[in-house]
Order: structure tokens, then sequence, then C-alpha cells
């Protein structure tokens, strides 16, 4: 973070990380690690900056479209050169353990799953926002057991570390860097899960509708002057302003020209 960030942030007002560990680091390399309050609340964390930028922009756009996401959060750890405040991951509760990379274990999980249209819900934020990187462990399971005992999973929409506005534009939904996302809705049928056309239209429509005036109040706003200058957030909105409604519609042509799940 810069120096004119760092003085231009406001001391004290997100939760404060005792404890790190480093060694708690799941996989990424931009992942910082576990970090812990005094209170025993735990966060993964991230940089702040584009990235931590990206992961606020991906979870509050899945919100608006009714699709369950991570909670994400700002902030403050010690290091040597003083206080920073970076991204964390309020980490959920009920988190299903189990091998991302098994067909076999996401069988199991889907047949019990109450929101399987997450996937096709997704697929088009990830589309609209460039998010190359949608492959099996980037969801997060969550289990939920009823009063019987009897036992359904919940998916919820993590890492947004590589979508808009790390890449600024936005990648075009057909010429992404990175094959991940595309090559996961070809394990969908597989795996149990399926293409809903209407979901994903319906999301399309509703992640249009968001004004660029949604986009700064209701998540730049927030962050500008601790991860990002004034002069990206107006960037960052230009570029939402003027090219998002293209990009939805990229987005459903790229569907219903020959690449569609
Ligand atoms: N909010 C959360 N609650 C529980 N676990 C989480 C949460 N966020 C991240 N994780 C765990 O940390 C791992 C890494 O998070 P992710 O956002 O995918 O970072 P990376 O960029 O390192 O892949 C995930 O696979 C998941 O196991
Ligand atoms: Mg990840």
């Amino acid at each position: 973070m810069s120096a004119s960030l760092a003085t231009a942030s406001l001391p004290g007002i997100y939760p404060l990380i005792s404890h790190r560990d480093p060694l708690q680091k799941r996989t990424g390399l931009d992942n910082l690690g576990m970090g812990y309050t005094e209170h025993g609340e735990q966060f993964m964390l991230k940089p702040g900056g584009r990235l931590g930028t990206a992961e606020f922009v991906g979870a509050r756009v899945a919100d608006a479209c009714g699709i369950p996401a991570c909670q994400p959060t700002v902030v403050t750890i010690e290091t040597l050169t003083g206080q920073e405040q970076v991204f964390g991951s309020r980490i959920e509760s009920g988190v299903q353990k189990f091998d991302q990379s098994s067909p076999a274990q996401w069988q199991a999980v889907l047949k019990n799953c109450h929101n399987v249209s997450a996937f096709s819900a997704l697929l088009a934020v990830d589309l609209v926002l460039g998010n190359d990187d949608r492959h099996w462990n980037n969801w997060l399971v969550q289990a939920l057991p009823d009063a019987s005992g009897m036992v359904s999973y919940r998916l919820r929409a993590m890492d947004f570390s590589r979508s808009w506005p790390v890449r600024h534009p936005a990648q075009h939904p057909q010429q992404h860097a990175s094959y991940n996302t595309w090559r996961a809705t070809r394990d969908w049928p597989i795996l149990g899960a399926y293409f809903d056309e209407k979901v994903f239209f319906a999301t399309c429509a509703k992640i249009s509708a968001l004004p660029a005036k949604w986009l700064r109040r209701s998540v730049l706003a927030e962050l500008t002057g601790v991860f990002l200058t004034d002069a990206e957030a107006d960037s960052y909105c230009l570029w939402w302003e003027h090219h998002l409604q293209a990009q939805v519609i990229e987005t459903i042509h790229s569907l219903e020209h020959g690449v569609r799940p």
C-alpha cells in the first residue's frame, strides 16, 4: 500500500488481527495465511489493493444477485513498518471438508445440495467480471444439519482474486488467460450440476441493472483511501458505466455461440 493510502486510512475501525499464522496459508501465491483477533474471530488474509478490491466487488455482486458469498472484510494487521489494512475473508462456520478434486465426493455433495443453481448464477458473474479461476477448489461448501440430523449442503462463492479489477478492463468472457472457469463447466454433468439457462439469464439481467452509482456507494466507497485511490475508484466506475452492458452482452453471446457448458 502506498504511503498516501496508509495515512489516509482511519485507524481503529477494522478488526485487529492479533495473531497471524502464515503457515496456515491455504493455497494461492497471494494468500497471507490465517489471522485471528483477540476474541478468536478468524480471517483468511490476502493483500488489499486491487486484489482486495476484486474480492469485495465479486462478493458484493454475488450478494446483489442472491448468490451466497463469503464475507469480505477490511482487517488491520501489524507489520514491521506499522499497521496495514488488508483483505480478510471472515471464516464461515460448518465448512464441509472434502476432496474437492474428487468427482465422487462432489456427486455426494450435489445430491443433497439445495442451491445447485449457484453454478449457473455465478458463471454469469464470473464471465462478466472476467474471472477465469472458478475451479473446483474455489467453491465453499457448507453443511447444514436439520433437526433430525440429516445434512444438506449450501454452495458459497469465494475467491475473486483473479477477477476485475485485478485485470482492468475485465477480460473478455471468451478470451480468458486461464481456462479454469470454462473447464469446470465441462465437469458439471459428471458431478451432478447442470446449466440452468433461466438462472443464468436472470443473473445477467440483475448484473446489468447495477448502476455505476451502486458500485461507487455500495462497494468502492468503503475501500477508497484504504485499498484504492480516488483516481482508481473513478476509473473503475467509468468502466462500469460505459462497458458493463457490453460485457454482459458478450457474456450472453459467449454462451450462445458454442462455448456453452
Ligand atoms: N470465508 C471462508 N471461510 C472458510 N474457509 C475459507 C474462507 N475463505 C477462504 N477459505 C479457505 O481458504 C482457502 C483459500 O481461499 P481462496 O480465497 O480460494 O484463496 P487462494 O487465492 O489462496 O486460492 C479456500 O480453499 C478455503 O479452504
Ligand atoms: Mg482459491
